[in-house]
């Protein structure tokens, strides 16, 4: 149209940047080129869209794009062959029997290597997806569990070797299983590398970090910054030995990168193509709402942040294609949807059910749960919701002030409650929950521990076992990707152990992450006991639901009863439909039957497999929950 581009913005010659790029790595093969054709346009853009101030944001943009190249060049002939497989099936990851499943390998395993031996567990489950938590190289004590890295290239000594990786995802790969690890890629360690070079005073790589000379700064972000881990430190910065301030916003060792440089988006493509090398099909991407800051702002979820992940995103589109992206962002519902589509994160945790579901276990109240049912669950096609009961981290209560007023219900308030109530601090309450990071400036705090304690076996409460199935029914009944914190499905307890161990004991997220329980899995099997009873209901959940492609996907309908006490939605199929129905209440409910009758008749009752007859309406036990396969009224 006649519009001349700015000069340091030039239109985008992509036969000139291959050629550039070519001639640094060699010929491209046809796969290769055609990847690299669709998905230039895209990276360029975005790269102009982040560092176009700078002069050299081109040359950066090549180098990227000459690691993607080299990448291909070296990527392992099988998983060349699963990129052309999921290529063909690109919504491999939203079938109804994906199944996830997080741990940490030290304490499921020991090592690498003996992981190998739980892979015929993993399959009996029926797990499609299998979370490492981080393993690589890290500072010796408290490392925040590995998320703070000194090498992404480095598997902590303890655990094994990168080869051990590889290998561990090669044979999860032979067993249908995807291998999902952290990509931490907001801040390193104090000990990586990159940080040593900048606390001895190398520009290149002070430029890696956020540094400043004294607090003007600092101050000046503070002022709007939230304190993500107050125990450890105040505000956003901690102080280096050199009286210099450092971005930190999670332990003081973990030091935020410098996103503002290109060169720090390419050293960390870089080693997101390594892990990809190794094998790994999901990077679930840490910390995703802090990786830019802007002065007067939160520093969370700025529109940078999308910018990068997308970027990086289409680093993987061109070099390794078959990865996936899974979003870790614990924020306002508004800001968590934001990172789901398919040119950013395909799947994301939900935590906005996660914590709901805890929140109508304590309240005996689903209104708010239904509510989150009903507005925020769609998604954008070709994206799915990772749906868990709990994982290693806290319970933030992640919802919406605005949707809680609609109810009635005051946010501020509703969250001390539902702290005091998950610590155990209430009369009455069921739960053991430890507080973690209560905040007396701001009243804030979250809640650690595992689904059993938190759920009222630890108390000993008679609804215990119920909830846990229930709060299960939930994740594996909204669609997307259920995931396990194994361990949780033979009902494990607690660890309290974490308060004499000296790297753990300020930090109470511990308490949830038990060692593999051993004697819980050796009873899987007994109904007399705790473990079994709870394992056979879970196990039963999940065969009815490798069964039923109504509760793949995520279409998802509201179904309204006249009990606040009751969880219901209707997962639509073909022919036939499920409605979930479940009791949060400590009474059993009885849905009448013009509540039913829009529904045929018969209906099938899938978890007991019992025929249901609902002219005579529907009974849901205390804690109970109904998968009633049915059919509108013909
Ligand atoms: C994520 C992790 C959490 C960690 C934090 C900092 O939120 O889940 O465990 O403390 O990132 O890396």
């Amino acid at each position: 149209m006649g519009v001349t581009p700015h000069a340091a913005h030039p239109a985008l010659d992509p036969h000139a940047v291959r050629a550039r790029v070519q001639a640094r790595t060699g010929p491209f093969d046809a796969d290769f080129a055609a990847r690299f054709s669709e998905h230039l346009p895209t990276l360029h853009g975005l790269f102009q869209r982040i560092y176009g101030e700078r002069e050299d944001w081109q040359d950066a943009l090549d180098e990227v794009l000459v690691l993607a190249a080299e990448s291909w060049q070296q990527r392992p002939a099988p998983l060349k062959a699963l990129d052309a497989a999921r290529a063909e099936d690109p919504d491999w990851f939203t079938s109804a029997r994906m199944l996830g499943g997080v741990c940490y390998v030290d304490r499921y395993a020991g090592t690498l290597r003996g992981m190998h031996e739980h892979i015929g567990y993993f399959q009996e489950l029926g797990l499609t997806y299998l979370h490492l938590m981080p393993l690589f190289a890290a500072p010796e004590g408290n490392n925040d569990g590995g998320y703070a890295v000194s090498s992404y290239r480095q598997v902590d000594p303890r655990l094994g070797t990168m080869e051990d990786l590889a290998e561990l995802a090669a044979a999860l790969r032979e067993a249908g299983i995807s291998l999902v690890v952290d990509f931490i890629f907001n801040h390193t360690s104090d000990e990586h590398e990159w940080a040593r070079k900048a606390v001895a005073g190398d520009p290149e790589h002070e430029d890696f970090y956020l540094i400043f000379e004294d607090r003007a700064m600092p101050d000046a972000y503070e002022r709007t910054t939230r304190e993500i881990f107050p125990d450890d430190h105040r505000g956003s910065f901690v102080q280096l030995e050199d009286d210099r301030w450092i971005w930190s916003t999670f332990y003081h060792f973990q030091w935020d990168l410098n996103y503002a440089n290109p060169a720090v988006f390419r050293a960390m493509a870089g080693e997101m193509l390594f892990l990809a090398a190794q094998g790994v099909e999901v990077l679930r991407m840490d910390a995703v709402a802090f990786i830019w800051k802007r002065l007067g702002t939160a520093c969370e979820s700025l529109p940078e942040a999308h910018l990068l992940l997308q970027a990086f995103n289409a680093v993987l589109r061109i070099a390794a294609p078959s990865l996936l992206f899974k979003s870790e962002a614990i924020v306002h519902p508004d800001e968590v949807i934001e990172y789901i589509s398919p040119g950013e994160c395909q799947i994301s945790y939900n935590p906005l059910q996660m914590a709901l579901t805890w929140e109508a276990l304590a309240t005996r109240d689903a209104r708010l749960l239904n509510q989150a049912l009903e507005r925020r669950h769609a998604l954008p096609a070709g994206t799915a919701w990772v749906n868990y009961v709990r994982s290693h981290d806290d319970i933030g209560w992640t919802f919406a002030d605005e949707d809680a007023a609609e109810l009635g219900i005051d946010g501020y308030a509703h969250r001390r409650f539902l702290n005091d109530f998950y610590v155990g601090r209430t009369v009455g309450s069921f739960a053991r929950g430890a507080a973690f990071q209560e905040n007396p400036r701001t009243g804030d705090a979250r809640v650690a521990g595992t689904t059993a304690s938190l759920a009222g076996i630890e108390k000993g409460d008679a609804g215990g076992e119920d909830r846990v199935v229930l709060a299960h029914a939930i994740a594996l009944s909204t669609g997307g990707i259920p995931l396990i914190y194994l361990g949780d499905e033979v009902a494990q307890m607690n660890d309290y152990g974490y308060r004499n161990r000296p790297a753990e004991a300020e930090d109470s997220r511990w308490v949830g992450r038990p060692h593999r329980p051993a004697e819980a899995y050796a009873v899987r099997e007994d109904e007399r006991t705790v473990a079994g009873r709870v394992h056979q209901r879970l196990r039963r959940l999940l065969a009815v639901r490798r069964d039923a492609p109504q509760l793949a996907g995520n279409d998802l309908v509201p179904f309204h009863v006249p009990h606040r006490c009751v969880i219901g939605f209707q997962r639509p199929g073909e022919v036939t439909s499920i409605l979930v129905l479940a009791n949060v209440g400590d009474e059993g409910v009885h849905v009448d039957p013009v509540t039913l009758s829009g529904l045929d008749p018969q209906a099938r009752e899938l978890i007991a497999d019992v025929e249901v007859d609902l002219r005579e309406g529907a009974a849901i036990p205390a804690h109970g929950v109904l998968w009633l396969e049915v059919r509108p009224r013909g």
